[in-house]
């Protein structure tokens, strides 16, 4: 069997993937939507051999007990779906610091599905790989397609699945990814979602959840930027409040999280349109126009506690390459 090569990159949702209807196949309670991020990606090199006594999972450069038992889990389903039974080397390397916030976990099951079914000699579709990802982190689903891209709730392993709604160049929008901490998350997105149901105000998240769907599509249709951004930053808060109000709370954002939603509103009020989302993390990621990126970066990297910040494009999907990683 030979081995394979995936890049695959990380993906910033406009909708969220907040609790979960099937926890072992990670069916979501609403869909979702996202773009993928052309700066920030993981790359991994699987290969089965039966001179392999064990699974070995080496993630930028170290070998961690949970990530491996992940990874490994996931292996497994690769080879149940092969019907092979060897074990595996796995090397994989983010090019940005995993567990701060940027979703490290989207693209690297994104990435482990495509180079993990290619080295098992499965020959799956875009849709197929979607299904697979999602098995391993929810929102790796998402980044198997292009560009734009709609996660389907569906209702069964087969119909979850990611497709791209438009390809990287639709739309001449950044997404600025700014590192405010560089903390490891002390409570993961796991724990979020297995919480929802905790917090009073979820149902009447899900109740709007298809109707707000519709009307960002409507948005990005029309490439309505304005709108678009109005709806996604209400929806990042409405995460947070979620989150915020779950038991056990959890409270992801820092001072600078809310200096830089500050930086938003007083951009806008400045006639520069910028508006803020967040993952299960401290970090902003915000979108502008192509135009105003510059002013846009200007005025965040202003604030004290920004560390780093990251100019992304919308990028292309997962991808199998020819550059091994041993
Ligand atoms: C807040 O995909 O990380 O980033 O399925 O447990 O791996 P698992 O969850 P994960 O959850 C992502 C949560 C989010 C929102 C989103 O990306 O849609």
């Amino acid at each position: 069997m030979e081995k394979a090569t995936a890049i695959a990159p990380s993906n910033i949702a406009f909708i969220k993937y907040w609790g979960r209807e099937n926890p072992e196949l990670n069916i979501p309670k609403n869909g979702s939507l996202s773009v993928n991020l052309d700066q920030l990606h993981t790359t991994t090199t699987v290969e089965f051999s039966p001179d392999y006594q064990r699974d070995q999972i080496i993630i930028n450069g170290h070998e961690d007990e949970t990530e491996a038992k992940r990874a490994i889990k996931h292996l497994d389903k690769i080879r149940l779906l092969a019907g092979i039974t060897e074990q595996a080397k796995v090397v994989s390397e983010n090019n940005f610091p995993t567990g701060s916030g940027l979703a490290s976990s989207a693209s690297g099951f994104a990435a482990l599905s495509v180079a993990g079914a290619k080295a098992a000699g499965l020959n799956l579709s875009e849709r197929e790989l979607s299904t697979l990802a999602r098995l391993g982190s929810g929102s790796a689903s998402r980044s198997i397609p292009d560009g734009f891209v709609e996660w389907v709730k569906g209702s069964s392993h087969e119909n979850s699945y990611a497709y791209s709604l438009y390809p990287p160049d639709y739309w001449d929008i950044k997404a600025l990814a700014v590192i405010v901490s560089l903390d490891k998350k002390k409570m993961g997105s796991v724990e979020g979602h297995s919480l929802v149901d905790t917090s009073i105000y979820y149902g009447v998240r899900i109740v709007h959840m298809d109707g707000k769907i519709a009307h960002l599509k409507e948005a990005m249709a029309e490439k309505d930027f304005k709108t678009f951004g109005e709806i996604v930053e209400a929806e990042a808060v409405d995460l947070h409040v979620i989150a915020m109000t779950s038991n056990p709370p959890l409270f992801y954002w820092k001072g600078a999280s809310i200096e830089a939603m500050e930086a938003c509103r007083e951009l806008r009020d400045g006639g520069t349109l910028a508006y803020f989302t967040f993952d299960a993390g401290p970090q902003p990621v915000v979108f502008c126009q192509g135009k105003d990126a510059q002013t846009v970066a200007e005025r965040l990297k202003s604030i004290t506690a920004v560390k780093d910040l990251i100019v992304n494009e919308p990028g292309i999907g997962a991808r199998v390459v020819d550059t091994h990683l041993f």
